[in-house]
């Protein structure tokens, strides 16, 4: 008899004790859990659940690991950029990257240099994927990534 009472408030005692800490105590392990699920859940790259595009996966990395706060590329080797650079795109842009100017003939004229630096979701895409009817030749296969960061990275240093 005694010990099914002390059972029982040993019972009430370990809920209020809950209770008492709160649901606080307990939404907070939840979260915790919920972050370390989505860290794991990637899908299989061809899965159904994989729904990215190259071109969404592409853009979030720019989003999400190389660009830091002010719109500068992380982790460029600007001298292998440059190096790229003078290879692959001076016979079309210049050296100097300003043989074309992307505005419109009454906007203030904008180059690579500038395009990296303003806007450089516009010049990852453009390196990557290239645009058929401008011209502009697409990269994603041509360079591993790293070497597309190195360019990206030097371009921001164009004039
Ligand atoms: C075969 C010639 C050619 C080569 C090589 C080339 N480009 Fe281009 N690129 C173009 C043309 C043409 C355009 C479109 C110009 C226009 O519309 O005024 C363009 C556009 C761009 C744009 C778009 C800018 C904007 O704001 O729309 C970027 C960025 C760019 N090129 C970067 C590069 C980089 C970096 C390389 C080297 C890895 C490169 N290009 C190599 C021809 C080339």
């Amino acid at each position: 008899m005694f010990s099914r009472r002390a059972t029982s408030l040993a019972v009430l005692f370990v809920t209020t004790y809950g209770l008492l800490l709160g649901v606080s105590a307990f939404a907070g392990e939840d979260g915790v859990r919920a972050k370390e699920t989505a860290a794991i859940q990637k899908p299989e790259p061809g899965s159904p659940g994989d729904t990215l595009t190259r071109e969404d996966a592409r853009m979030a990395l720019l989003v999400y690991k190389l660009l830091d706060k002010n719109g500068k590329i992380k982790g460029a080797d600007i001298k292998h950029g440059e190096k790229l650079f003078l290879q692959n795109c001076r016979p079309c842009h210049g050296g100097d990257g300003r043989r074309f100017n992307f505005s419109r003939y009454y906007e203030k004229p904008a180059f690579i240099g500038d395009r990296a630096r303003d806007d450089m979701p516009t010049f990852w895409y453009q390196i990557n994927f290239g645009d058929e009817e401008r011209g502009m030749e697409a990269y994603i296969d041509e360079f591993p990534l790293q070497d597309l960061i190195d360019i990206a990275g030097f371009a921001q240093t164009l004039p």
